[in-house]
């Protein structure tokens, strides 16, 4: 990790409008960093115990890092048509105890950030926002990723852009990414600029070359990712022009078709992938509609990481159900799919897509 790293960082934040962005080795590494650094926060920081409002989709180290420093999550439902955090629910998911929100744009489709952020204001709450499935999408005149106190963002090799693996926190607090750069590499004040308001420098040279202030890991990114995503922010508004142009022959095939419910666009997505759920008021056969799928050399996935209440991990967390249940969630894990979006020219994938789902799905009448 050297200048091409630190280059990066400057650029990415500027991009985005932020003032500070701290690289790691994948979005996971900088979720986990951007949690930690709220528990060392001089005011106010995270403690064990406290809770924090969570989307029932999301990828699995969304969550994860949440867990392992021993916050309590409360689930909340998705909205159907979005797919994000049904912001209606805030309130009831609110107690005493609470102290973050997670907030995920799901596959290029921003959530209701404004919303949201608005609420954490009122309730005095930490903003997270895990925006690894959304870069450069727009809401409320703003880009995604930029509400949050944290914000973080994935480079793997299948996301917006790609350093192979990669990831990073962008924030506005200073003293976050001082501790963000101490918790990333060691612990050690090496990479925090002389002044820092989390130690004092003393006179030993000797002893200042090594010196750990936080429980930190090694979750440093390589230089050559560092060069990469540079050149790869360079094309990000050309890449987003493409796939919102693929975004608008789906919308145009699949819209207004009862049989499929799409994401229904919040602000300016920017189209991970195509997201369908199957209509259940249809019943259609969804092995047979899979089988459809596979035999015509279609590659298609479960919704992000499909609803995290399903999977066995759930059991070593300290969690409630909003609500007590999360029937869209579920719904979206039983019958929903994605098919990946890329920055060229899809139509002829687009179209081919819909005749085989078409074939598959037969109309009928209800
Ligand atoms: C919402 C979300 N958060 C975090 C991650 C983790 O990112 P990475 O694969 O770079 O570790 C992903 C990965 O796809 C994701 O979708």
């Amino acid at each position: 990790m050297g200048e091409e790293v630190a280059r990066f960082e400057e650029e990415f934040a500027r991009y985005f409008g932020m003032r500070h962005g701290v690289m790691a080795n994948s979005g996971s590494s900088a979720n986990l960093i951007a949690v930690a650094a709220l528990f060392y926060k001089k005011d106010r920081p995270l403690q064990r115990g406290d809770e924090v409002i969570v989307p029932a989709i999301s990828w699995s180290t969304t969550f994860h890092p949440l867990q392992q420093y021993g916050l309590k999550l409360r689930f909340v439902d998705v909205e159907l048509d979005t797919l994000n955090i049904d912001v209606s629910k805030l309130e009831r998911a609110l107690t005493p105890r609470t102290r973050m929100i997670v907030v995920v744009s799901i596959l290029g489709n921003p959530a209701a950030l404004d919303i949201i952020q608005e609420f954490a204001r009122q309730h005095d709450l930490y903003l997270f926002e895990d925006n690894c499935e959304s870069m450069d999408a727009e809401v409320a005149g703003r880009k995604t990723g930029t509400f949050g106190h944290v914000n973080t963002f994935s480079f793997f090799f299948s996301h917006h852009i790609s350093t192979m693996e990669g990831g990073i926190v962008l924030t506005d607090d200073e003293e976050l990414s001082h501790l963000l750069r101490s918790i990333r590499a060691h612990g050690w004040t090496r990479d925090l600029p002389a002044g820092s308001s989390l130690f004092e420098r003393r006179s030993s040279d000797h002893l200042e070359a090594y010196r750990f202030i936080l429980p930190g890991y090694n979750v440093r990114p390589m230089e050559l990712s560092g060069a990469i995503g540079r050149e790869q922010l360079r094309k990000l508004p050309a890449m987003t022009a493409e796939r919102r142009r693929n975004l608008a022959l789906f919308q145009r095939l699949f819209g207004g078709d009862d049989r499929f419910i799409l994401q229904r666009e919040n602000g300016k997505s920017s189209c991970f992938s195509f997201t369908i759920i199957l209509n259940p008021a249809h019943n259609e056969d969804l092995d047979a509609v899979f089988t459809a799928l596979n035999n015509a050399d279609v590659g298609f996935r479960m919704i992000t990481g499909g609803c995290f209440l399903r999977h066995d991990v759930i059991k070593y967390y300290d969690y409630e159900v909003v609500d007590g249940g999360v029937p869209n969630a579920e719904l979206a894990h039983d019958r929903g799919f994605f098919v990946g979006n890329s920055p060229q020219d899809l139509s002829p994938q687009i179209h081919r897509l819909h005749e085989v789902l078409d074939r598959a799905c037969r109309k009928k009448k209800l």
